[in-house]
């Protein structure tokens, strides 16, 4: 039977029901505190209650639209005869939050969690768009398993500086690198601010945000064509106000997420992650939905896929251009529709409909920019994921952002203890680093930084920067940034501050990477490596009190997704919360 054919639920089967229907004393009070609220009975009675999760505030400026979005939600759920009710819920500011928004990303996912689990809401709008918001929210609505639609933020306009088309993300570490290498003056620099994030909508590059949005609906888990669109285009209110039409039908049928983010929409999002050439960080976040929603997902999944899966994206940081050019090309179904052979066509979405129906009339209208099946930015291997000695448990890397000179690489470690240690000594011309060296940050895993930060793409030598060298190999247990690219190994796993073998890397050691072997060797002998392991002495814990207890008690490694462990196990059992 198909989502559409699911019948649907007669008022008094609606959860919000058993707090607005009855003639007893709690609803009552539920009721007669809606009318507190300026509603009479038959705004409420009889219709699906619709939470609206907005991840505004006011330093979350790639949300800024989303106070007006709200209401176009709104409008919508008033169309199909449902009540709206927003809740404000954590905005992660990507640029903001210390030590990093991902830090708080599982904060989010349980708020919305028991946000969705305590009130009396039928179904949920999930308002996202900076980096973490998107699996934030979706992670809590799988665990609360309630109705829900994302309405994802879309991405800034694209602008242009000096005549050169920017990018949000992506050129700041550019123009940085040429500021380093004393080509940009200071005055020209600070004019970047003025020009590099120009609109609401979140960054327009192929980041972790646009990635996620764009895997957000190929699951299912938004109206089709709704990621591509721009934030400040006037379609992007439309698509808010249908979200909201929809949300309404998602509760009539109490269609749960665990119904349609199944084995075959995880499937579907790895391959249009590699297709797309999206962020590294979309495996951490996809390995933590996949948990929630027990669905068996593995590293190497992600590298099956992405050798068969060529990339069609011509965006940046793979490619050349941006996200509104991407719309103005056809959008994410049109690049779809490009690879319709490679996805489960079948796996329904949040508009009762298969994911096929989506790529009916999608159309590339600018093949520079999705490229045809016959032309791709790259054959295969937009991510790639590494194993061997130094990681025994993965680790990523993104050769389609890298220099294909460095994909195969050997050369002497320089080892920086942690970020401020990286900080202070980079630039330090004793070092004498070559571009052959291999930079090796520790302590900025998951827990060691904590909360795995986007470090990855670590600063290459200003003198070396003078030189001209632009990339080298670069070793971490961090993440990096959507919009950063280079031969940046990451999320290595186990990591340093839990004693994997990225903790017991000396200066000098020879490190082998090794692409298209998926190989990542240190090349010291197990003898040497029990030496170093012996006399290691375990960092001390960061934290004893609040949620950074929490997060350093129960925090996965990069591997399993860096959710907390006791959110992946099965809670189907478990009774719903009594309201009386
Ligand atoms: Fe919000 Fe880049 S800072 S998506």
């Amino acid at each position: 039977m198909s989502l559409n054919d699911r019948q649907r639920l007669a008022p008094e089967e609606l959860k919000s029901h058993r707090y607005l229907g009855p003639d007893d004393l709690r609803s009552f009070g539920h009721r007669s505190r809606q009318k507190q609220a300026g509603f009479g009975t038959d705004e409420f009675r009889g219709k699906p209650v619709i939470g609206i999760l907005n991840t505004w505030n006011d330093l979350i400026s790639c949300h800024a639209h989303f106070r007006q979005r709200a209401e176009d939600i709104k409008r919508g759920i008033w169309q199909a005869g449902g009540f709206p009710v927003e809740i404000p819920v954590m905005g992660l500011s990507e640029t903001f939050m210390k030590p990093t928004s991902m830090y708080y990303r599982n904060f989010l996912a349980m708020e919305a969690e028991e946000v969705l689990r305590t009130y009396p809401i039928d179904a949920a709008v999930l308002m996202s768009g900076c980096d973490k918001t998107t699996p934030a929210l979706l992670m809590g609505a799988l665990s609360a398993n309630v109705p829900s639609i994302v309405m994802p933020g879309g991405p800034m306009n694209r602008t242009s500086w000096h005549g050169e088309q920017l990018a949000s993300g992506t050129d700041v570490w550019r123009f940085w690198a040429e500021r380093g290498a004393g080509r940009l003056s200071c005055e020209a620099w600070c004019q970047l601010e003025d020009h590099i994030a120009a609109s609401p909508g979140h960054c327009m590059t192929m980041g972790t945000a646009s990635t996620m949005t764009a895997l957000a609906e190929v699951m299912g888990m938004t109206l089709a064509g709704a990621s591509s669109l721009p934030a400040t285009h006037s379609g992007h209110a439309r698509m808010a106000s249908a979200t909201g039409r929809a949300a309404v039908e998602l509760a009539w049928r109490n269609i749960r997420p665990s119904e349609i983010m199944t084995r075959a929409a995880f499937e579907n999002a790895i391959t249009t992650l590699m297709a797309i050439g999206g962020s590294t960080n979309a495996i951490v976040h996809l390995m933590a939905m996949a948990g929630r929603a027990q669905v068996p997902v593995a590293l190497e999944d992600f590298d099956r896929i992405s050798q068969t899966t060529p990339v069609l994206a011509n965006l940046r940081p793979t490619g050349k251009y941006v996200m509104a050019d991407f719309f103005d090309a056809g959008g994410l179904n049109a690049l779809l529709n490009e690879i319709q052979d490679l996805l489960h066509l079948d796996a329904e979405t949040v508009e009762l409909t298969p994911l096929r129906n989506a790529l009916q009339d999608a159309t590339i209208w600018n093949d520079d920019v999705i490229r045809r099946r016959a032309n791709p930015v790259c054959q295969t291997g937009s991510l790639a994921v590494l194993r061997g000695n130094l990681a025994p448990d993965g680790c990523v890397i993104k050769p389609a952002a890298a220099e294909a000179n460095l994909l195969q690489h050997r050369g002497p470690a320089v080892v920086f203890r942690n970020y401020p240690d990286l900080k202070a000594r980079i630039d330090d011309p004793s070092l004498k680093l070559t571009k052959d060296h291999v930079i090796v940050l520790q302590s900025a895993g998951p827990l060691g930084a904590p909360g795995i930060p986007e470090w990855g793409m670590l600063p290459i030598p200003k003198y070396l920067l003078q030189q001209g060298v632009r990339d080298m190999v670069r070793i971490s247990d961090a993440r990096m940034s959507g919009t950063s690219y280079g031969a940046c190994v990451l999320h290595v796993a186990p990591e340093s501050y839990v004693g994997g073998p990225l903790a017991f890397v000396q200066d000098g050691d020879m490190i082998t990477l090794d692409v298209a072997g998926r190989k990542l060797t240190l090349e010291v002998s197990d003898e040497e490596m029990a030496k170093r392991r012996a006399s290691w002495v375990a960092p001390r814990a960061s934290f004893s009190r609040g949620y950074g207890k929490l997060y350093l008690d129960e925090t996965t490694q990069a591997n399993e997704g860096c959710d907390f462990r006791f959110l992946h196990a099965d809670g189907s059992q478990d009774p719903p919360p009594s309201i009386y």
